[in-house]
């Protein structure tokens, strides 16, 4: 059995320019990032990389054809390591940089099993969510078949992921919100996968603990407080990267994927218009077990009795960000069938991970009950 992967060296810097230089950043380095990332915080130092700015190839997530054509440009450049400075969407781009020989990501897709790392890897978050920098996954919207889908190779791990909380203080409100309420997806569906171990565990009820423990100050003392917060929730959500880089998500991410695909809804956020409904439908199958011992500690941590953890825990969480029902996207009754054909068909990895098996019909019923 798997205990815990520890695979990138982890690394922790007061500002970037102490990063540049530990790293020698410089011309066979490919820094992948965004322009609103980059040029306040790296531009005063002159480095001599190549860069590639994300957002100049679309918007959002990652899809299919974005990451075509930015690894179609970044084999141009020439360079040996990449260095990826960004959220999600930059650090799932750069890993399949990793392995990219500049050709398109459904060939990945189709040899997995016999992907190369191309490029040495160095990934540096700036929102609090993923834990992406210790994962080994990328998620792609692949619009060619219309799911997102998840693309895992060994030879996507970085090595190294390094933490520079001084990236995250001009954080937008919106972004931390999402982002944070995602890492408390990672800590708990990987908590609850048949997959934990006591390794994973250890960082995910950590993980779990920093995440409301900070919420809870937030709410009572208002934003002014979030920037002194914020290297709380930065490690809060590597602890939970590294919860889930072994034991794994589940049916929260599984059924998030097509509201977040079809929707445009960022991953956060579909996540937790997902989040307490599956887990309330986890207690309606089974009510013992590590399901038990999750809602012991929220209840200690939200100071509530167990049997109105998922309430409480959704009052918290409404006042970061406030939960939608699905037809608020614009999710459509027949959408909800569509969407659990699609999780029954594409999600098997992540559905593999459900605290509980969960059969079709039971998936109607979460999204039925969410819609
Ligand atoms: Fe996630």
């Amino acid at each position: 059995m798997k205990l815990i992967i520890v695979k990138p060296e982890l690394h922790k810097f007061a500002s970037c320019a102490e990063f540049a230089e530990a790293f020698k950043l410089g011309e066979n380095d490919l820094v992948l990032t965004n322009e609103y990332i980059f040029n306040p915080y790296f531009g005063k130092l002159n480095l001599p990389v190549h860069t590639i700015f994300q957002e100049k190839y679309g918007a959002g997530e990652p899809t299919d054809v974005m990451v075509d054509a930015i690894a179609a440009d970044a084999v141009k450049t020439g360079c040996k390591r990449i260095i990826a400075i960004g959220g999600g969407t930059v650090i799932d781009i750069a890993k399949v940089l990793a392995v990219s020989d500049g050709g398109p990501v459904d060939a990945l897709y189709d040899n997995v099993a016999n992907l190369e790392k191309r490029h040495e890897l160095v990934i540096v978050p700036t929102t609090c969510g993923t834990g992406s920098e210790v994962t080994n996954i990328s998620i792609i919207n692949r619009t060619r078949i219309g799911t997102k889908m998840g693309l895992a190779s060994e030879k996507m791990f970085a090595d190294a992921a390094v933490l520079v909380p001084e990236l995250l203080s001009s954080l937008p409100f919106g972004v931390f919100a999402t982002s944070s309420i995602d890492a408390l997806v990672h800590a708990v569906e990987s908590s609850l996968s048949p997959k934990a171990t006591a390794y994973t565990k250890l960082f995910g009820y950590k993980a779990i603990e920093m995440i409301i423990r900070s919420y809870q100050k937030l709410v009572k003392e208002g934003r002014e407080v979030l920037g002194g917060l914020m290297e709380d929730f930065l490690i809060a959500s590597n602890y939970a990267g590294l919860a889930f880089g072994t034991a794994g998500c589940a049916a929260v991410h599984a059924m998030s994927y097509p509201l977040g695909g079809t929707y445009h809804v960022p991953h956060g956020e579909s996540n937790y218009a997902m989040f307490t409904g599956v887990l309330k439908n986890y207690m309606e199958i089974k009510q013992d077990g590590e399901i038990a011992v999750m809602n012991g500690y929220l209840a200690d941590l939200l100071g509530c009795g167990v049997g109105e953890v998922y309430d409480k825990l959704e009052e918290l969480l409404n006042q970061v960000l406030p939960k939608k029902a699905l037809h608020e996207y614009g999710v459509t009754v027949q959408d909800l069938d569509t969407f659990t054909e699609a999780v029954m068909t594409t999600q098997g990895r992540l559905m593999g991970n459900n605290f509980v098996p969960l059969d079709a019909e039971r998936v109607r019923k979460i999204y039925g009950e969410l819609y």
